[in-house]
């Protein structure tokens, strides 16, 4: 069998490490492509490097750009790969960009594409990701759902044919990592951190970036916040901050550092004594962590979190993320969510069998 796999930004490097690595296992051909969506090395290259995932076959360069633009120059360059290299399968993760994009070139060439990932709803169609997925969700031959809801949700849009509930891949990588993350990552040395002493917060979303209300809003209520917080910022943020009217001059006890590799990554939250995000990678990392979980949305595709009692929405409202940190608490269970960390098994076993 011979997969062509599309990745593009960091939570699909994440993502296809599992899939990747199971498949080569297997002794099927994989070839990667990187669209070049993500391009810095803190963003791109150090995920290949901690995950061992092979360097791409090719690599398209596209960079960063207006959504038509970048998606656009994606689907052309991805159309040339796909014709060359005819393969049985195209692979695509998650919702961004680089996803749509390879799904509309395979589809478009009469190629057979599944979706890992998939299923996942916002109800938000403001989200570039919602549309993403959508799109990819109703192109695919295959499609690969982490949860029961992604599940529903497929099949609500009349899509039953090809679904397969595999639950999510990062669990699986999460998984083969945790051990090697607290043993080889220092930066809790590095940063003088004690383990439960600090919160770890990230925020990239369009919403919480482009609108610079809401940046200064969330700043707002991290000022406020009398714990240490570790702020790894991702470089759309750093420039939403450059552009903040009468600049937010954050507290000594907010640590904005540059965007960590995995590893440094999940020693930091494995440690906190509590998350605030916006990432959709990161709120399940906190639940399967055992973290409690701030969402700086007003909105979750990963709804069970919630349900279950270890992830509270605040969206951008200071008042609310303050409160959510000083009174969230979660709760004393946590059933299994998203699989067991053998997704990239079901997945590959899919794959061969259709
Ligand atoms: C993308 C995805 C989002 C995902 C996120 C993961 C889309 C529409 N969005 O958002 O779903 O959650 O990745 O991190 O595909 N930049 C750099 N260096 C880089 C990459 C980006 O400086 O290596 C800057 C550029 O100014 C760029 C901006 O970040 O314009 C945004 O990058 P882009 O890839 O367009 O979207 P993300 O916000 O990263
Ligand atoms: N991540 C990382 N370093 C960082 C921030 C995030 O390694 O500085 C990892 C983390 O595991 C997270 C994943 O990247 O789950 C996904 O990235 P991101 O939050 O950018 O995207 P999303 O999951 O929202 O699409």
């Amino acid at each position: 069998m011979k997969v062509v796999t599309i990745v593009g930004a960091r939570p699909q490097f994440i993502k296809a490490a599992a899939v990747s690595h199971a498949l080569r296992r297997a002794s099927h051909t994989e070839l990667l492509v990187h669209t070049g969506q993500h391009y810095d090395d803190e963003m791109s290259a150090i995920f290949f490097e901690q995950l061992a995932l092979p360097a791409p076959d090719y690599n398209l360069g596209i960079g960063s750009g207006l959504h038509g633009a970048q998606t656009g120059a994606m689907l052309a360059g991805i159309e040339e790969v796909l014709s060359k290299e005819r393969p049985d399968w195209v692979l695509v993760y998650g919702d961004t960009n680089s996803t749509i994009a390879g799904a509309l070139a395979a589809a478009k060439l009469h190629q057979r594409v599944a979706h890992v990932e998939a299923g996942l709803r916002s109800f938000n169609r403001a989200m570039p990701e919602e549309i993403n997925r959508v799109v990819t969700d109703h192109l695919s031959n295959l499609l690969f759902c982490p949860s029961q809801t992604a599940f529903d949700n497929l099949a609500a849009e009349g899509i039953t044919v090809g679904v397969h509930l595999v639950g999510d891949v990062m669990a699986d990588v999460l998984q083969r990592t945790l051990e090697r993350a607290r043993e080889s990552s220092n930066i809790l040395k590095r940063l003088a951190l004690k383990e439960h002493s600090y919160l770890l917060a990230t925020i990239h979303r369009q919403e919480n970036t482009d609108n610079l209300v809401h940046l200064r809003d969330i700043l707002s209520a991290f000022n406020r916040v009398e714990e240490t917080i570790v702020l790894p910022i991702h470089p759309r943020t750093r420039g939403a901050l450059a552009r903040l009217h009468g600049p937010v001059t954050l507290r000594a006890s907010v640590r904005v550092i540059d965007p960590v590799g995995y590893l440094d990554l999940v020693r930091l939250a494995q440690s906190a004594r509590l998350i605030l995000t916006d990432s959709g990678g990161l709120q399940k990392e906190a639940y399967w962590l055992g973290v409690p979980c701030v969402t700086l949305r007003e909105e979750t595709e990963w709804v069970e979190t919630v349900q279950t009692g270890w992830n509270t929405l605040a969206g951008a409202r200071t008042d609310a993320i303050v409160d959510a940190v000083a009174s969230f608490r979660p709760a004393t269970t946590r059933p299994l969510l998203y699989g067991d960390g053998r997704s990239a098994e079901r997945i590959t076993g899919a794959l061969i069998a259709t």
